[in-house]
């Protein structure tokens, strides 16, 4: 094939137990599951062209983000598509050109390598399956794009999936692997499928520890065998409050992650206190409103200060009046990301 162009949007995920340690190449050291976001994505364009000269010079990759050259992010897809050379030889004699951007402000704090990565690995994958005649789509499809997308960042390989996604071995699931990721909404209660992620923006600062060395800090950390086994319960725990619709349970486990997440950060050495004063100010502005009403509002933290607010559509009324009463004028400048659990990657056509 001389030329192939395609573009895809994947979308980023909320992770409800956490991936947190590491090993080999992206392997998770506990199973993970996550919802599939919607408003908060990333559209990649791929133009796929043959090379005059078949040398064997490395890979030829051209890289814009929001139309612009980008050196830190060009790096990383780069060191992606070398990592994959092994499954993709054509790398080498194809010139690889990307024009990525993201729906969600850049300097949000918002972690980008999961809908980046995912993106960037569904198109690759598109053109490897033309290729070889095989389909652009379908389970088969996806399951190789989610091995791509863990290459790329391990929390990728979930963006894939529409609604909830399952990452790693879980012994009962069958199909699990550490390999990849699995669908999993069709295993929950239906309100689930309906669930709000209001991003609170506490602070844009870049975080003081990339997530690679978050995973590899996980090494040394005394609590990372318990945790690694706490992780693995809490996932089936969840999956069984999710299936019987327990709100209650899903919020404490949830919570229980998001927190044991920056304890395990707290305690590592060195140590990272990524949660700021208004960060907790949130917390304890939530889980006071939740005993008042009584109202199933939970919330989760990613890897930085901002504070993801959980809730069922059909109690938005008042959780947003709440959210923008009480919450909004601890975010910096009043932002947030109003998001929702959504359908996964789609083709651009
Ligand atoms: O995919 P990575 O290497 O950026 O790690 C993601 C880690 C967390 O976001 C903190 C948790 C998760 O499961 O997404």
């Amino acid at each position: 094939m001389q030329l192939f162009e395609t573009k895809w949007r994947s979308p980023s995920n909320i992770a409800l137990v956490k991936y947190w340690g590491k090993y080999g190449t992206q392997m998770p050291r506990n199973p993970s599951v996550s919802f599939t976001l919607t408003n908060a994505h990333s559209d990649t364009f791929l133009r796929i062209s043959k090379l005059e000269k078949e040398e064997n010079n490395g890979i030829t990759f051209d890289f814009l983000f929001e139309g612009e050259r980008n050196i830190a992010f060009r790096a990383k897809q780069l060191k992606f598509l070398e990592s994959i050379e092994w499954r993709f030889p054509w790398l080498q004699t194809y010139q690889i050109s990307v024009n990525s951007s993201n729906s969600f402000p850049h300097s949000a704090g918002i972690a980008s390598s999961a809908s980046a990565m995912s993106a960037l690995a569904l198109g690759l994958c598109e053109f490897d399956a033309a290729l070889k005649n095989e389909p652009t789509s379908g389970d088969d499809f996806l399951r190789k794009a989610s091995v791509i997308s863990r290459l790329g960042s391990g929390s990728a390989c979930r963006s894939v999936y529409p609604q909830l996604a399952m990452w790693g071995a879980l012994s009962g699931v069958p199909n699990s692997s550490d390999e990849y990721a699995i669908p999993v909404a069709n295993d929950v209660n239906p309100i689930f499928h309906t669930y709000h992620d209001d991003i609170l923006l506490v602070s844009s600062a870049e975080k003081s520890v990339s997530s690679r060395a978050g995973h590899s800090l996980m090494e040394d950390n005394p609590f990372a065998k318990p945790r690694y086994a706490q992780a693995t319960q809490n996932l089936t725990e969840l999956m069984n409050a999710m299936r019987t619709g327990d709100l209650a349970r899903f919020g404490d486990i949830v919570e229980n992650e998001a927190l044991t997440l920056h304890a395990l950060m707290l305690c590592s050495q060195p140590s990272f206190i990524l949660l700021k004063p208004n960060s907790l100010a949130i917390i304890e502005k939530i889980r006071d409103f939740r005993t008042e009403t009584r109202l199933p509002i939970s919330f989760t933290i990613d890897a930085g200060p901002n504070i993801h607010v959980l809730y069922p559509d059909e109690y938005k009324t008042e959780i947003q009046s709440f959210i923008h009463s009480e919450l909004l004028s601890l975010c910096e400048n009043r932002r947030m990301v109003a998001d929702m659990v959504g359908m996964g990657a789609l083709k651009v056509k």
